[in-house]
């Protein structure tokens, strides 16, 4: 009789460890595959674009598919993969009853990867892409209605356990989910479209730049100032986030969204600057930390390069702003874009992936504090060369600045080779934390 509770106590601590275990798996999955869309797909091609529009000396006689091709692996294929990963294996986190979601899990992976790999090489090839291309909304839309599934339904059992309010940061990461599944389903809509009645594997422009606005601005901005405003307070000893400010901040770049839709540019300019000066406000980033930061694993430089992200996102909405009143050929707008994407995403994923992925890939220790320096220190360099030459170039302020152009995109294959490298290593040789 007396041994019953502990056979009891027993099988729950193997289910427990057999569902972290699966978590692990799964999230490294997502993490290998999205590391792989960044390097080839996104990155590779975001290089060889660069040089070819640096050769012609012009953004217009570049393929759109092949732009969107490398946009899309970036936001998508990469950034999306971490998001769905680490969806997951927060699933195991929540003290639902529900045990984790083993086989919704893998075929989610399965669909999301198929679905981006189908995306670009029908955009890049040209090949089948009528077929193509509506497959790959298809797939990458039941791969997040999966996702999506598995969190609506992983809620803590009891109803006690339920927050009243919910915090600040759940709200930004729940709104920003929902975006999430909309931008697919609108995805998905205009692939069909587009396999319908267009004579290209592209999307037309202004619509495509609309999508992109609602994937960066709609969805990956407001989940970093969620879990900025979860994780920061701990990683960083920032002061706790001002939760009202922190939705205003987010209500205002909503609005901004909306406004790109109706093609109203100069107020959407100005919303997304406001919505990005309130919430550094209402994050505490600029301001003196509280307490120490946790710097065990990580480079001491980490609060350093968290705080830097967020000039790059004001920089961005500044050129924004600029572009709406003098840009011509498209060389503001792509600064401004890239301040966003590479210097605050990108950045914001090299600092703080550095800091959580090891621990959720299997409790594992970062394999180079100095190679996390160095990619980050060249990730910002480069994107720094590239955001001051780019509007120099295209815009024909400086024609010297072409020949300069190339080398800022060397500089950040260089980084993101140099974050690649630091995360396989991890995941293969390095040392494991004490449980
Ligand atoms: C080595 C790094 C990168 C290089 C060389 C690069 C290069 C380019 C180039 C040449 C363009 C065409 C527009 C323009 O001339 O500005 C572009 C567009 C774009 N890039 Fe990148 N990029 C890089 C990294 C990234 C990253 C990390 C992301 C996202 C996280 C990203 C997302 C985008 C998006 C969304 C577009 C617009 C695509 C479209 O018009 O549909 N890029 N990039």
């Amino acid at each position: 009789m007396s041994s019953a509770p502990h056979t009891e106590e027993q099988r729950a601590n193997s289910t427990r460890i057999a569902m972290e275990q699966h978590s692990q798996w799964l999230v490294t999955a997502f993490i290998a595959s999205g590391m792989l869309f960044m390097l080839l797909p996104g990155t590779f091609l975001g290089v060889w674009n660069l040089i070819g529009i640096s050769q012609q000396h012009t953004l217009s006689t570049l393929s759109p598919a092949w732009l969107q091709a490398h946009g899309q692996a970036q936001v998508f294929g990469w950034i999306g993969s971490f998001i769905l990963g680490i969806g997951f294996y927060s699933l195991t986190k929540m003290q639902s009853t529900l045990t984790f979601p083993v086989r919704a899990g893998w075929t989610s992976w399965g669909l999301w990867t198929l679905g981006i790999a189908l995306r670009w090489i029908g955009g890049v090839t040209g090949w089948q892409w009528r077929i193509l291309l509506p497959l790959s909304g298809a797939l990458e839309l039941t791969a997040f209605l999966l996702f999506f599934r598995s969190v609506r339904r992983h809620r803590p059992a009891d109803p006690a356990q339920r927050p009243l309010r919910r915090e600040t940061w759940m709200v930004l990461v729940m709104a920003a989910t929902v975006a999430f599944l909309v931008a697919m389903i609108v995805n998905f809509a205009a692939l069909t479209h587009l396999a319908l009645y267009g004579d290209s594997p592209a999307l037309p422009h202004v619509f495509d730049q609309q999508l992109v606005v609602l994937a960066v601005w709609g969805v990956l901005v407001p989940t970093i100032w969620g879990f900025n405003a979860r994780w920061l307070p701990v990683f960083a000893g920032f002061k706790k986030p001002q939760g009202v400010r922190l939705l205003v901040a987010y209500g205002l770049s909503v609005a901004g969204v909306l406004a790109v839709f109706a093609e109203w540019l100069p107020i959407a300019a100005v919303l997304f600057l406001f919505a990005a000066l309130l919430a550094i406000d209402a994050l505490h980033v600029w301001e003196p930390a509280v307490q120490p930061a946790k710097l065990l694993h990580v480079h001491k430089t980490f609060p350093l390069f968290i705080r830097l992200t967020y000039v790059w996102l004001v920089v961005s909405c500044v050129l924004d702003a600029l572009a709406v009143l003098y840009d011509h050929a498209g060389g503001i707008w792509g600064a401004s874009r890239h301040a966003l994407t590479v210097g605050f995403i990108a950045g914001m994923v090299f600092v703080i992936g550095q800091r959580i992925l090891p621990a959720f890939c299997g409790m594992r220790i970062l394999w180079s504090t100095r190679l996390m320096f160095w990619s980050l220190l060249l990730l910002h360099v480069g994107c720094a060369l590239r955001v001051t030459l780019e509007p120099l170039a295209y815009e024909s302020y400086w024609k010297f600045a072409w020949k300069l152009l190339p080398y800022s995109a060397f500089v950040e294959l260089t980084a993101v080779v140099l974050f690649a490298l630091n995360i396989v290593e991890t995941l293969l040789h390095a040392g494991r934390q004490p449980l």
